[in-house]
Parts: C-alpha cells; sequence; structure tokens
C-alpha cells in the first residue's frame, strides 16, 4: 500500500522520480506527489488522482535544476483520496518533508499532543502528525538524524519513510520498520523505494533495510544506521537479475495481458533446474534439511489463498501430507494456534510484504514452527522471515490482479507435493515421471493455446458483458479454481461474482438462478465430471445460462461451451486458470474498466 521513492543523484531528480512512480503505482494509485529542494525551500506538488495529473501539474514547476527529491503514490488509509491527504506533508516551518507508507497507529495521541503546544495540521492524515514530531525535536536542538529517530521511536505502527530537510537538499533519510524498503546503490546516485521496479533502470545494486533501520543518503555515500541507537551496521549490497524488459509492457496493451502470456515462461522458468535426471524426481533443496511435515497448515491472502487451496489436493493426495488451508487475516487472531510439533507452516505471498501473512508467519515462528515461505519478491519480509524459502521466480507482476504468480505458485506447489511424494516413497519414481513430463510439456501446451483461448475469451465478453452478477462452480481441485474466477471478474470489472462449490449450490444460492444470473461452471474433463454436469443441469433447469468450461470430447450441452486443451487432473488447472484470467480480463477490458489499477485497490497488502 502506498509506493514511495528517494533520489539522490546527479539526475533531474523529479522525472526520475515519476518515473519511478510509474512503476509503483501498483500499490496505489488514488493520489501522487513529489517533493524537491528549490532556492532553499522545498517545494511540493501533489495531485489527487493517477500520476498523469501530477505530471500536468509538475509541466508548470521550475524543477530543472533539483538532483535530490521523493515521491508518492498513495492508496488511502487515514483521510479520503484528496489533494490535502496526498503526500508529501511538509512540517508546520515548511523545513521538513516527509512521505510514508504504512500507519501510525498512535498518530492521534501524538496529534492532540502537538496541537496543544501550537501546531496546526491540513489533512487527516498519520503522516503529516509525523512530519511535525520531527520538526518539534528537530526545534528542540537536535541534528536531523536524532530528531528523525527520536519521533520514529514515539512513533507506533508501521512505515517506510522517506525524509527530506531544507537544510541538507541533496541529502534525503529514509527508514523502515514493518514495511518495504530497498536502497539501490548507483555510481553517483542513490535511491530509496518500496519496490526494486522503481529504480531498476540505474542499478540492479540494492541493500534490503531491516526494521529498525535508518538511512542517509547523499549522491555520492549512504549510511545505514540503527535507529534505536544510530550505531553503524554494514550490510551486503545485492546484485538484482531481473530485466528491465520484464517490468515493462513490451508491446501489450495492459501489464495483465503481458503477466497471462508470459506463464508458459513462468513454468519452464520454474521447472528450470528442478528436474533430476531422467524425469524421476524434482529437486528442491531448500527441503532437503527439513522433515516432512506431519500437517501442513497453508496460510495466505487472496489469489494466494486459492492457491494454496489447489494445492492441498495434490499435497494431499501425492505426497499425503494433511493440509489445512487458512486465510492469513483469520489465523493470525485465532485465539489458540493448534500447532503440532512436527507441523509446518507454508505462507504464500507474491509480494513478500502482505501485512497479514507476514504476521501469520510471525506468531506461528513465536511458537516455535518451521515457517515456509513461498514468494515472489526477492529479499521481501516474508523471504527473508520465513525458517526456509521457495522462490517462486515468476519475475516482476505489475498488474494489481494477480496472474501469473497463482500459476508460480501452483507450480511450486505441484513440484513440493512431487517432492515430498518422492521423498517418502509415496509415489513410485513411475508415478512421479508421468507428472513431471506432464509438467515439462506444459509451456509449450500453453504457448500453443494461449491465442485462441484469449478469442474465445473475447468472444464470451461481448456475450456476457451486461450480466450483473455471475456463479463460479467448480469441485475438487476447480472449487479453488471457481473461488479465483470470481475473485478476477470482481476485481477487475465489478461485476458481482461468487465462486461456490457447485455441490453446495442446492444448499441455497440456486435460489439467485434467472436467466439473467448466469454461471460459470469449471467442467472439466476428470472423476468430478459427472457431479458438475448434474450440477449444471440443475442450474438449467432453473432457466440459468451457462458457460461450461470443458475439453473436447466431453458430453455437455450448455448455452455457450468453452474448450480447453485436456490435461489429466489436477494439472488441468494449469489450462484452466489463464482462461479464467482471459475472461475477467475481456470483461473488464470491454467495460471499459481501468484493467491494471482497478478501483480501490493496491498491489501489496501492507496493512491489516
Ligand atoms: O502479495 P500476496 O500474494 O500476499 O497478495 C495477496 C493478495 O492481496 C492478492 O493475491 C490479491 O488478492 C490480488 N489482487 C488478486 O488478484
Amino acid at each position: 500500500m502506498c509506493g514511495i521513492i528517494g533520489y539522490a543523484g546527479h539526475r533531474p531528480a523529479v522525472p526520475v522520480v515519476v518515473e519511478g512512480l510509474r512503476r509503483l503505482e501498483y500499490r496505489g494509485y488514488d493520489s501522487a506527489g513529489v517533493a524537491f529542494g528549490w532556492q532553499g525551500r522545498l517545494c511540493v506538488v501533489r495531485a489527487k488522482g493517477k500520476l498523469a495529473a501530477l505530471e500536468e501539474k509538475l509541466a508548470q514547476e521550475p524543477m530543472a535544476t533539483a538532483t535530490c527529491a521523493m515521491g508518492h503514490t498513495r492508496w488511502a488509509t487515514h483521510g479520503i483520496p484528496a489533494e490535502r491527504n496526498a503526500h508529501p506533508h511538509l512540517s508546520n516551518d515548511g523545513t521538513l518533508a516527509l512521505v510514508h507508507n504504512g500507519i501510525i497507529e498512535n498518530y492521534q495521541e501524538i496529534r492532540a499532543r502537538l496541537s496543544a503546544i501550537g501546531y496546526s495540521f491540513h489533512s487527516e492524515t498519520d503522516t503529516e502528525v509525523l512530519v511535525n514530531l520531527i520538526s518539534y525535536h528537530r526545534r528542540g536542538g537536535q541534528d536531523i538524524l536524532s530528531a528523525f529517530a527520536t519521533a520514529l521511536r514515539e512513533a507506533h505502527g508501521a512505515y517506510a519513510v522517506c525524509l527530506m530537510e531544507t537544510a541538507s537538499p541533496e541529502v534525503i533519510y529514509a527508514a523502515r520498520m514493518a514495511a518495504p524498503l530497498i536502497l539501490g546503490v548507483g555510481t553517483g546516485e542513490h535511491f530509496v523505494a518500496s519496490d526494486i521496479p522503481a529504480f531498476l533502470p540505474y542499478t540492479r545494486q540494492v541493500i534490503f533495510l531491516e526494521d529498525g533501520e535508518l538511512i542517509r543518503a547523499t549522491p555520492n555515500s549512504y549510511k545505514i544506521l540503527r535507529l534505536e541507537d544510530l550505531q553503524p551496521v554494514t550490510r551486503q549490497e545485492q546484485t538484482i537479475q531481473w530485466d528491465i524488459q520484464a517490468a515493462q509492457k513490451g508491446g501489450y496493451r495492459h501489464f495483465m495481458i503481458k503477466e497471462i502470456f508470459e506463464q508458459p515462461r513462468v513454468i519452464s522458468d520454474g521447472l528450470t533446474g528442478r528436474i533430476a535426471p531422467g524425469k524421476r524426481a524434482i529437486l528442491l533443496p531448500e527441503l532437503d534439511g527439513l522433515p516432512i511435515p506431519e500437517r501442513l497448515h497453508i496460510v495466505a491472502c487472496g489469489t494466494s489463498y486459492h492457491s494454496g487451496l489447489w494445492g492441498r489436493h495434490l499435497l494431499e493426495h501425492w505426497a499425503g501430507v494433511p493440509v489445512q488451508v487458512e486465510i492469513a487475516s483469520e489465523f493470525r487472531y485465532r485465539e489458540r494456534l493448534l500447532l503440532g510439533k512436527n507441523d509446518m507452516v507454508l505462507v504464500i505471498s507474491q509480494s513478500g510484504e502482505t501485512a497479514d501473512t507476514l504476521a501469520a508467519l510471525r506468531r506461528a515462528r513465536q511458537q516455535g514452527t518451521t515457517v515456509l515461505g513461498l514468494c515472489n519478491v526477492v529479499g521481501s519480509s516474508i523471504a527473508r522471515e520465513a525458517s526456509a524459502i521457495i522462490y517462486t521466480q515468476a519475475g516482476p507482476e505489475i498488474s494489481v490482479a494477480s496472474t501469473k504468480a497463482m500459476c508460480s505458485q501452483m507450480l511450486m506447489l505441484s513440484m513440493m507435493a512431487l517432492y515430498w511424494a518422492g521423498r517418502s516413497a509415496r509415489m513410485n519414481a513411475s508415478a512421479c515421471q508421468k507428472q513431471i513430463a506432464l509438467l515439462d510439456d506444459l509451456p509449450a501446451m500453453l504457448e500453443e493455446a494461449l491465442p485462441s483461448m484469449h478469442e474465445r475469451a473475447r468472444q464470451l465478453s461481448r456475450i456476457y458483458a451486461q450480466a450483473a452478477s455471475f456463479f463460479y462452480l467448480g469441485r475438487g481441485h476447480c472449487f479453488a479454481l471457481a473461488l479465483e474466477g470470481a475473485l478476477k471478474l470482481k476485481e477487475l470489472s465489478y461485476i458481482h461474482a461468487e465462486g461456490y462449490s457447485a455441490g453446495e449450490m442446492k444448499h441455497g444460492p440456486i435460489a439467485l438462478i434467472d436467466p439473467d444470473f448466469p454461471t460459470f461452471a469449471l467442467a472439466l474433463d476428470d472423476d468430478l465430471f459427472p457431479k458438475v454436469k448434474s450440477n449444471i443441469v440443475e442450474v438449467q433447469a432453473r432457466q440459468g445460462k451457462v458457460i461450461a468450461l470443458t475439453n473436447p470430447h466431453v458430453d455437455l450441452h450448455v448455452d455457450d461451451r468453452w474448450d480447453i486443451p485436456s490435461l489429466p487432473a489436477p494439472l488441468s488447472a494449469f489450462t484452466a486458470l489463464p482462461a479464467l484470467q482471459l475472461f475477467s480480463y475481456e470483461m473488464a477490458d470491454y467495460l471499459g474498466k481501468d484493467v491494471d489499477q482497478p478501483r480501490n485497490l493496491a498491489k501489496s497488502v501492507t496493512v491489516e
């Protein structure tokens, strides 16, 4: 939630910051702003709405010579989306400017304290309170670093912040506590940002800041200090391998469609180096030192939760590991976590920064349970705090709607199931080999199928775009896909959609069916197909229209049939998933919705 970037270097800083904000816009986009030094003062420009509105305003500003600046793209927490609540926020005396990602939980208390001694506030934000608290300590005689650290020690909550001061316009200060912050180390320039793509065109050398650390960066130097006592900290720089092309649209109209079409590559990258010679076993050295759990608790949010629900079938069926899957915001507040001595928690998160998932991880670790992380973003908080980490290697996912990340999570879950199945000898080598061969064939199969799937999605969107509500039905492993299909449709096209277990329909929801309430049925050719077919017939008997995602030669009569290439269950999910994604994409695009940045959402949910 919210993206921040700071730059101290030799280039015109405002364009660098605005470009960085564009790459961070997935984190929030209800307003944006920048600050830069100009003629001895801090100039702040902010605008409600997307970055384009800010750019229009900036076109009028005298900023050409500033070589140090910072910016913010907002996802509202405190205060409605409005210019007055947009960041950066200035201190009352105008000498300090601050951008912030996170929530200061005790801001009302601090605000009351500062108001009582004459401070005034022009926004409803916690950030404006924090910048004035720093100013208060500065005016009390502390140097800027001490004032910054003292204020942050008084603030409770989560933050990644970047600060500028009129007295040192070539310096950026930043700090983190429970929100991501990365230092980019260039030649004659330094960056701080919420995510790596913000500065990827300029440097691949990064340092991941830890909680309770503070940075002072100039064009030619940086130092990292402990917030606690301002003692220096030494951290290793790391080189990021991401391809800048991967963080750009590459000729596609939207990031989402590009990311859907990247899935064959995501699968082949994910398999690289993971298949033993002869394809008889999966190599997952990350798990070699860990015992096979007696019970696995999968904890995640949103699409990552759906991956977990899907993965349960494989982990139980192939590896024989009993699995519970839980939403992180529920798991973290359970009164008693009944975790056995030999249990393992698996947290799944694309971003590795989702606040609820991170809190669930911490709670499980506090109980002494091994927590395995399945993450896409290298160096993210979850990746660093888990007992062991498996990276999904999907590359940067920019579109707010998660697509290729789910595919990569499903792939890794399949490999985990096969790895444990092989290790426990629950599955013999030739049974493993059969599934590995199917996985190995997937990239070519999908590559070939995606263009015609895209075309079918386009046709169906023209037929169904006027529907106000949808059911998505599935059974077994396809129930997780039904939930995901419904989530994708609602988040992108704002059409009400419910994912349901097909067998549950007759226990109530079927009452909603009428000719204007269509059903999207996952009717793949597997053992549960006859049951799903009966459920479809029940819908049809109530005049409900049905789209069925099915396979050639399946005996099924519905309003709109969508045949996708056949694959044995449960790996058939790898062909069904992009169909669901493409349908939602085409529905949203046809309805003129903002596909990559749907309203009210943010890519990385770093608040509760
Ligand atoms: O980064 P994470 O995987 O932890 O994110 C979890 C959810 O916020 C995310 O999957 C969300 O549901 C997406 N918007 C779905 O498209």
